[in-house]
């Protein structure tokens, strides 16, 4: 079935490439004010035990729909069950993709704007939250930014250089790691830290609900880019020889050390400088440019954490942008510059509603959110659970678990999954997953 497609050259590449698309805005970005809004200490609990429970075990299967099929998310499915309505996973997922990519391009572009704010120094004032306010709230930026992202993420996949790109990141993804720990000394050593410590450490178990433990499994969906066939598409580039536990188990594993890290980062400084932890989707842009400012060379470090930032941010834009491409190029013989060009511009028009939901749109709201939280919500706690439920599913009613398991244990490699897959897949997680996706969406929507 494997036929004239590119492949990743290496195992490496395919763990550079995965590993790019996982750790992106949504491991400090997101995992930070979602941690905040949520009881810190507690969601830190929830997200991990998702991330061992229900993300490992789905990177194995999405990793292996790929391989096995070499196809899209849409054709995988359509490949592996034909004349049944299974494809209509992959459609979910594909749909996620351009929500996903038209809210994350502008947060991508405040990384961006970010950048020649930090080289152009945040001013005397140190006023780190009116900065913020006053970029997303200004109408031309941010959508200029969000398009010169777009513009970048669509001429790499246009231009298939993917796997160079993966290369870079192979210095840059280090150079971030470092960067985090400084910030983390820092952060660990203001006067005050200590009640931040404890915020990210020392659960108070009162914060417990469905809304806490959907925001969760969201988070986690998220980071490790799952449930809308990102990893399917990237696994169809994997040669047979491949190994696919050991990768999933790399990727989800650096995935979930940048996130925690990024929390140590965080959350001290919050505390220390008086801050609010639930203040929401700024609170990594207005605590880390504060941090910088309180330690030397902090101007030089400011700087190059919101390059990498931006960097992080691209190579997981492009495994979204990739997913959709990767579909219409299969499925409907486009060419890879025609789709790249036509579906970005969709997606830049989408997200053109989300900042301005910050500024001419700031009335618009949806059950108290604003557009930008709307398209996430949509996207990470409704699209991309429903889209692992319904793949758990998939396994359970029509590959069965033993064959999948078969399959990602016949590549070489160390590690070998057991029969607690076969359980994990065809029941825990579809009945827990299904179970917080219904009481999730309940408590949300009656406030
Ligand atoms: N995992 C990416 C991040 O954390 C976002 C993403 C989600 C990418 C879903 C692909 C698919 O930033």
């Amino acid at each position: 079935m494997k036929k004239d497609r590119e492949q990743w050259t290496s195992r490496l590449g395919f763990i550079l490439a995965a590993t790019g698309s996982a750790v992106g805005l949504g491991n400090i970005w997101r995992f930070s004010y979602v941690a905040g809004v949520n009881g810190g200490a507690l969601f830190l609990i929830l997200y991990t035990a998702f991330i061992l429970l229900v993300g490992y075990p789905l990177m194995v299967t999405e990793i292996s729909v790929g391989k096995i099929t070499s196809r899209n998310p849409v054709g995988a499915f359509k490949a592996l069950s034909e004349g049944t309505p299974w494809w209509l996973v992959g459609a979910l997922g594909v749909f996620a993709g351009f929500i996903i990519l038209s809210f994350y391009s502008i947060v991508a572009g405040w990384s961006l704007a970010y950048v020649i704010k930090a080289v152009r120094g945040f001013g005397s004032d140190m006023d780190f939250a009116g900065t913020f306010v006053g970029h997303i709230s200004s109408v031309w930026p941010p959508i200029i930014w969000h398009g010169i992202f777009m513009l970048i993420t669509i001429g790499l996949i246009a231009m298939g250089v993917v796997n160079g790109i993966q290369r870079a990141s192979k210095i840059l993804m280090p150079v971030l790691f470092g960067l985090l720990l400084i910030l983390i000394i820092r952060s660990i050593t203001l006067p005050g830290a200590g009640e931040g410590i404890a915020f990210y450490l020392k659960p108070d178990l009162s914060e417990l609900s469905f809304n806490t433990i959907l925001a969760a499994i969201g988070q986690a969906f998220f980071s490790l880019s799952l449930g809308m066939g990102a990893m399917i598409t990237y696994g169809s580039y994997l040669k047979d020889k491949e190994d696919v536990n050991g990768s999933a188990a790399w990727i989800a594993g650096l995935d979930s050390a940048v996130a925690i890290l990024a929390g140590f980062a965080i959350f001290p400084a919050v505390f220390a400088l008086n801050m609010d932890p639930a203040a929401g989707p700024g609170l990594a842009f207005i605590t880390i440019p504060a941090v910088f400012a309180q330690m030397p060379l902090g101007y030089f470090f400011g700087i190059l954490f919101f390059i990498l930032l931006s960097v992080a941010a691209v190579t997981s834009a492009i495994s979204l942008l990739e997913v959709v491409v990767a579909w219409v190029v299969d499925e409907k013989g486009w060419s890879r510059k025609k789709a790249a060009l036509m579906l970005g511009g969709v997606i830049f028009l989408l997200g053109i509603p989300a900042t301005l939901g910050y500024s001419l749109l700031s009335g618009v709201s949806f059950f108290g959110l604003d557009i930008l939280d709307t398209y996430d919500l949509i996207a990470s706690e409704i699209t991309l659970p429903l889209g692992g439920l319904l793949m758990a599913l998939f396994v359970g009613i029509k590959w069965k678990a033993r064959s999948v398991r078969e399959f990602a244990n016949s590549a070489p490699g160390m590690i070998k999954i057991g029969k607690w897959y076969d359980v994990l897949i065809t029941y825990l997680i579809p009945v827990m997953v299904g179970f917080v996706l219904i009481f999730g969406l309940i408590s949300k929507f009656r406030g």
